[in-house]
């Protein structure tokens, strides 16, 4: 067994990916003349685009900055409603709070634990503005029917692809259709700069809006070359929540490698499946066979989940709860009446994957949850 195998190493709940020559491409970037937003940015969402097949894309400064900028393009404000799913990380709602609006809850779907339309459908009200699912875990969601919402209510869908960089939904990458996709580059995420975002549509015409709500209500990009450097009037209150060049560096040498940390996961993601699939003790996900899951997370779901995580961590395996019902905060306006999220908020809990999991870490973890199953 190699070191990476030994029974006092502790196997992390989380990996950072960051390839190679990251460091150097940073250290070039230090030394051009503008740190600013500027032509890495611009780099980094062209490669964004042709990589995912992406018409049109908005770098930003985080995830949750995308899901605002999204949501104030879209005139979501106060008095409106955003039907949203409570098994996700906070981001995703206090991004719709952030607008000053509401928050309705739908409930989640047990197989694997992505919003239920049929949940959407009942919340909707005269208020709904906006629809928001989350691929949880890199697992895409049922967009179809979820798209199909959208299309009789004439209500947009933004995709929450925090998690699901590089997953596809029948054939096509998340974030390439529909409406709006709101990604992370955070530290866990398959590509990261430490933290960033971008914001894909397919539509042109919130694309031109979007840029704008990403920088002070201006088109960096349409400006005139004028003095003063800003245009005659402004009459979009946007946010100050572009990518600057030195984030833009670190995420387009992430993009570069990304095959690395999907193939990866690809490869830990399955072996877990195959492995674990005869447990009786603790659930695996359904994963429908016309999408692929990036395996961004590895949720699984355990009856007695303090006892399981009591003996993971004796073994020196960090299995975590990553998300917390959102509902549970007092933000978010207090516990609704949702059965299967109140289940899963038991029991769901994350086994290790990320690049730094060797196979023979896999091989430990598995074999701890195996014991676990049979005792
Ligand atoms: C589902 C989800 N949405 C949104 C976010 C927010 O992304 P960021 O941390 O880049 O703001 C996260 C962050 O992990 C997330 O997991």
């Amino acid at each position: 067994m190699s070191d990476l195998g030994r029974k006092d190493q502790t196997i992390r709940a989380w990996g950072v990916y960051v390839s190679e020559d990251a460091a150097a491409e940073v250290g070039r970037a230090l030394d051009a003349v503008w740190l600013n937003t500027g032509s890495q940015e611009r780099l980094f969402r062209e490669t964004f685009s042709q990589r995912f097949n992406i018409p049109y894309c908005v770098a930003t400064c985080n995830g949750t900055a995308s899901l605002r900028a999204s949501l104030a393009m879209l005139k979501v404000g106060p008095g409106d409603e955003v039907i949203s799913t409570p098994m996700t990380f906070l981001a995703t709602n206090t991004a719709i709070l952030e607008q000053g609006a509401t928050v309705v809850f739908a409930d989640i779907r047990s197989d694997d634990l992505n919003i239920d339309p049929a949940s959407v459908r009942e919340m909707i009200t005269p208020r709904t503005k906006a629809i928001i699912c989350v691929h949880y875990g890199g697992n895409p969601c049922d967009m179809d029917e979820l798209w199909a919402i959208g299309r009789e209510q004439e209500l947009p869908v933004i995709e929450d692809c925090a998690h699901a960089l590089g997953s596809a939904y029948k054939d096509q990458d998340v974030g390439s259709r529909g409406d709006i996709a709101c990604f992370s580059f955070q530290a866990v995420k398959i590509i990261t700069c430490g933290d960033g975002g971008m914001i894909t549509t397919p539509r042109e015409d919130y694309y031109k809006k979007l840029k704008k709500y990403v920088w002070y209500g201006v088109d960096r990009e349409g400006r005139p070359p004028a003095v003063d450097g800003l245009p005659e009037d402004i009459d979009v209150l946007g946010f100050k929540y572009n990518m600057n060049d030195i984030t833009a560096t670190l995420a387009l040498a992430g993009l570069r490698h990304v095959d690395i940390p999907l193939a990866r996961r690809q490869v830990i993601g399955k072996r877990y499946r195959d492995e674990l699939r005869d447990c009786r003790k603790i659930r695996i996900m359904k994963y429908y066979a016309d999408r692929r899951p990036n395996y961004q997370l590895f949720p699984v779901c355990v009856d007695d989940r303090t006892s399981f995580s009591e003996w993971m961590w004796a073994q020196g395996i960090q299995v975590v709860v990553n998300n917390r019902r959102s509902d549970r905060y007092s933000i978010m306006g207090g516990l609704r009446d949702l059965p299967v999220t109140e289940r899963a908020d038991r029991e769901v809990i994350l086994l290790p994957i990320h690049c730094q999991l060797s196979d023979d870490d896999q091989a430990r973890v598995i074999e701890a949850v195996l014991e676990y199953d049979r005792t």
